[in-house]
């Protein structure tokens, strides 16, 4: 097969480029390990920044997500039996996020790109990348193999695209031969991540301090909600039972029985807890974008929305690309690293505002007091309020 642009990955950073290639028609085409029916039913992330949802709909993307999602403007961090809420959509100049499970909006592009007439080859996993140095890029897949000008690695931090770079190009953190760079810190706890068939018990997403561990309860749709639970690195899901699970979530939630009710435990997980970033985001004629490129912690739910702003960027600089503009393509990495590491920076903020220290740490107690004044500013601090809705609704998308 032959395309102008080989996309690996059916995410929403894959699907996102797709589409809007597809609709400036560039042709394109996309391979995804899995099937349909498993892509559109993993559950992630959930909260879609107001850039997203203005970009998603001015290429017509938004459709549903509008119809269904629910708009937030507000978040509650609780410690302690002290509760307060801040208002970031009043303080961002109400911009607010909809709440729209992954999977849905993912459904959702998979829909409008084959309707466009879009080619997306499912369980087809690309296998190898060739040529990206070359006059042409070649991507075998299972049963396919595909000619391309560009590969827009798409596939995941574990995916083949990242991992195409040479090896010592991205080899520990300094400068390279090449200029790539490999930055990643793994965090030093877990996330169990819990979703379960029950409503919301609040209106909210809350955040709440405790001296156990962190626990947050994030909101999906009116019959599931997602947990988050603080619990060591390396945990393994099967040290919680889902009794064990439910006091945990009561107790450092702050929320009774009557409150929070238990229902059927759907996904149960430890995440890694890993930040990373590589840079470039490019290597010849790949383009790496979305997890492929970096990932962040899921504090403050940048990941999906980081994923589809760098779709739009590469589109942008491929439709520029196709109408004779060649040098765009070289500021597309540049464009975007700004952009990352202060989403990088905001989600690191966020999970050492939220997680409890290592008590066994000989600088535990410290550290609680930085969190503790922490938590102040934010509830006392009209300034430090605001820089926070403004990087927590993220920027808009050009
Ligand atoms: N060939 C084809 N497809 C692949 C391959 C491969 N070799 N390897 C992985 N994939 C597919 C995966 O099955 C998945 O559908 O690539 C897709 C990558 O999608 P995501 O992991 O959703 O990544 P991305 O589109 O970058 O979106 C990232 O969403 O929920 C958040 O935490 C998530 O931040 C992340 C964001």
């Amino acid at each position: 097969l032959r395309t102008q642009v080989a996309v690996i990955g059916a995410g929403p950073a894959g699907l996102v480029l797709a589409n809007v290639l597809r609709q400036a028609g560039i042709d394109c085409l996309v391979l995804e390990r899995h099937s349909r029916e498993y892509v559109q039913a993993r559950a992630r992330a959930g909260l879609i920044e107001p850039g997203t949802v203005e970009f998603l709909a001015r290429h017509g993307l938004a459709g549903q997500l509008v119809a269904e999602g629910a708009e937030h403007g507000a978040c509650e961090f609780r410690h302690r039996g002290e509760r307060f809420s801040v208002p970031y959509g009043e303080l961002s100049g109400g911009r607010v996020h909809h709440v729209y499970p992954q999977q849905f909006l993912v459904r959702d592009l998979i829909d409008a790109y084959l309707d466009a007439g879009g080619t997306l080859l499912f369980e087809q996993g690309a296998e190898a990348l060739t040529g990206l140095d070359g006059d042409r890029a070649l991507v075998r897949a299972a049963d396919v193999e595909i000619e391309c000008e560009f590969v827009a690695g798409a596939d995941g931090f574990h995916g083949i695209s990242r991992a195409a770079v040479p090896e010592r190009l991205r080899q520990g953190h300094g400068q390279h031969e090449f200029g790539q760079h490999e930055y990643g810190k793994q965090h030093e706890f877990g996330w169990l991540a819990v979703l379960a068939e029950t409503p919301p018990a609040t209106r909210e997403i809350v955040y709440a301090l405790h001296e156990d561990g962190f626990a947050g309860h994030m909101l999906r749709t009116p019959s599931v909600s997602r947990f988050y639970l603080q619990c060591p690195l390396g945990d393994d899901p099967a040290n919680w039972p889902d009794e064990r699970i439910w006091s945990a979530l009561h107790r450092r939630l702050a929320m009774t029985g009557d409150e929070l009710k238990p229902g059927p435990i759907t996904e149960k997980a430890v995440l890694d807890m890993r930040s990373h970033v590589t840079e470039p985001m490019r290597h010849g004629r790949l383009f790496l974008l979305g997890d492929a490129a970096h990932i962040i912690s899921p504090a403050g739910g940048k990941g999906m929305n980081l994923a589809i702003a760098d779709a739009a960027e590469l589109a942008r600089r491929l439709l520029a690309h196709y109408a004779g503009r060649e040098g765009e393509l070289a500021g597309y990495s540049a464009a975007r690293l700004p952009r990352i590491w202060q989403a990088q920076e905001f989600s690191h903020w966020l999970l050492h505002l939220l997680h409890s220290p290592d008590p066994d740490g000989p600088d535990a107690p410290f550290l609680h007091r930085l969190q503790l004044s922490r938590l102040a500013q934010l509830r006392d601090s009209p300034a430090h309020s605001t820089a926070f809705a403004v990087n927590y609704v993220g920027a808009p998308i050009d």
